[in-house]
């Protein structure tokens, strides 16, 4: 079936409407990207350590995050960046080999539930809800010695770590949320995840990377559900990301283009959670194409009819993380041969070159942040949506950020007109990312911060740039 969404108008940028009493706003970080003690006070190591330790030149600087923003040990300086802003909640992840150093929970490192009990309380004392991932892509690197992502066992693994942190903080933490974007540990990280197993993923394990990491989300939010929600009365759902895919033209086979790689990209993972298995044409395509390349099932895992029941209904909020927006069309099917999962999204994207440039990978598209809301709206129900990321790169971390600020008033525009024109039940939005931290392969290249770090100081003596007196008034007064 193809559903043909109206090409909305780019935002305006002006703010015509302001956001409800009831939307929050927050900024974004993650454990291994600001909290450096890599190796303090009995944390384990995790694949990034062992990643960047023993690959060094997989980050283009050369870079790890050893030290990172050292947030291990200026956790209060951040609250009081946060309490600067005047953010409702603060999302960040908890390390999980800095609470179970291993990974199994045999063992709890005290000084690692501590860390993370005081920011907590923390953030509380200064009126910001802790909104707190389980698992921002930093597994513990004793699980690869047994295929990591790969091995069915880690569902129970993650359900564990997963039950301990409810315990130790659901008393505290209101919003969870299982993992941060599953597509890019699955699909998008090959080549850190195969550095790591010492293997390349291809089209068979990617997606049974997907299926233990689905099964690991439900199994969390079922242990949520049935042992802690009574008493500790939070929510919890999933952060996917979604780079919305516009079709090129109005032709159907490019409609039905960027309709695909919706169901590919967001849906994967979106359909199991809302309905409780993979989109039908995700099925049909890989199934299909298994066949021809001599496959005797789908290269794509089969939920039982238990299973799905299970994962059904397995969210109270989705996160949605934005940053991008591509063209679409159809495109001629590649020759069958090694399989993948890219080959089995098939279709063209391409940007519109009119598009405004970031400073880094990616284009300014506000009407993509509305369309993904709609789209979301449309064919999941009409559910709670939480914008968990959304954010722009430079390269310079000027403190003058006026291209940022620019960016962070189209964005949030655009979830205006979401929700004042096209009724999204979107309840929040959130900046990535409270300062500039270790981005991933990009090493510190990239700064997505609203506050600059001196990464050449041992202090790491962070710095307000012009970004956060704009947030903090867009906080203040509810308009853009
Ligand atoms: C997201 C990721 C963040 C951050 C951001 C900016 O995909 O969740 O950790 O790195 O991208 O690139």
């Amino acid at each position: 079936m193809v559903i043909i969404i109206k090409h909305l108008p780019h935002s305006p940028t002006k703010s015509k409407w302001s956001f409800p009493d009831d939307f929050k706003f927050g900024v974004a970080t993650a454990a291994y990207q600001i909290e450096g003690g890599w190796n303090a006070d009995g944390k384990g190591v995790n694949v990034w350590d062992h990643l960047t330790h023993t690959n060094p030149n997989f980050t283009i600087d050369n870079s790890n995050g050893d030290i990172a923003c050292d947030s291990y040990h200026k956790w209060q300086e951040d609250v009081q960046m946060l309490k600067n802003l005047g953010v409702d909640f603060y999302r960040f992840s908890l390390s999980w080999t800095r609470i179970l150093p291993q990974g199994f929970s045999s063992e709890i490192n005290t000084a690692g539930v501590q860390y993370y009990s005081n920011l907590i309380d923390e953030l509380i004392a200064n009126g910001i809800e802790p909104c707190v991932t389980l698992f921002h892509w930093d597994s513990p690197q004793m699980f690869s010695s047994f295929g990591g992502y790969y091995n069915p066992i880690f569902v129970d693994l993650f359900a564990n770590y997963a039950r301990i942190a409810f315990k130790l903080f659901g008393d505290r933490v209101k919003t969870w949320i299982t993992f941060n974007e599953p597509k890019v540990v699955c699909q998008d990280y090959n080549e850190f995840v195969g550095l790591i197993n010492e293997v390349y993923p291809n089209g068979v394990i990617e997606y049974l990377c997907t299926h233990n990491l689905l099964k690991a989300h439900a199994e969390a939010y079922h242990i949520y559900n049935n042992e802690f929600r009574a008493k500790q009365n939070g929510k919890i759902g999933i952060t996917l990301n979604f780079e919305w895919s516009e079709p090129a033209s109005t032709k159907p086979e490019d409609l039905e283009a960027a309709e695909q790689r919706r169901q590919f990209e967001f849906g994967l993972f979106a359909n199991p959670v809302v309905y409780g298995n993979y989109p039908k044409i995700v099925i049909e395509r890989v199934a299909h194409k298994s066949k021809q390349e001599g496959f005797p099932d789908s290269r794509l895992p089969k939920f039982t009819q238990a299973e799905q029941l299970k994962i059904k209904g397995t969210y109270d909020f989705i996160g949605l993380n934005h940053y991008n927006s591509w063209l679409v069309k159809a495109s001629p099917e590649q020759p069958i041969g090694e399989p993948s999962y890219v080959k089995d999204v098939g279709t063209e994207r391409f940007v519109d070159l009119s598009w405004e440039d970031t400073e880094w990978n990616g284009k300014i598209a506000p009407f993509g942040l509305r369309n993904s809301l709609q789209w979301i709206k449309t064919r999941y129900k009409n559910p709670l949506i939480l914008i968990t990321e959304n954010g722009y790169p430079d390269k310079t971390g000027t403190l003058k950020d006026d291209r940022r600020i620019s960016f962070l008033q189209k964005y949030l525009n655009a979830t205006l007109q979401a929700i004042h024109q096209d009724q999204v039940n979107v309840k929040a939005y959130t900046v990535w990312t409270l300062m500039d931290n270790f981005e991933w392969a990009q090493g510190f290249t990239i700064k997505f911060g609203l506050y600059h770090v001196d990464f050449t100081n041992d202090e790491r003596t962070r710095t307000a740039k012009k970004s956060v007196e704009y947030y903090g008034s867009v906080i203040k007064d509810r308009v853009v």
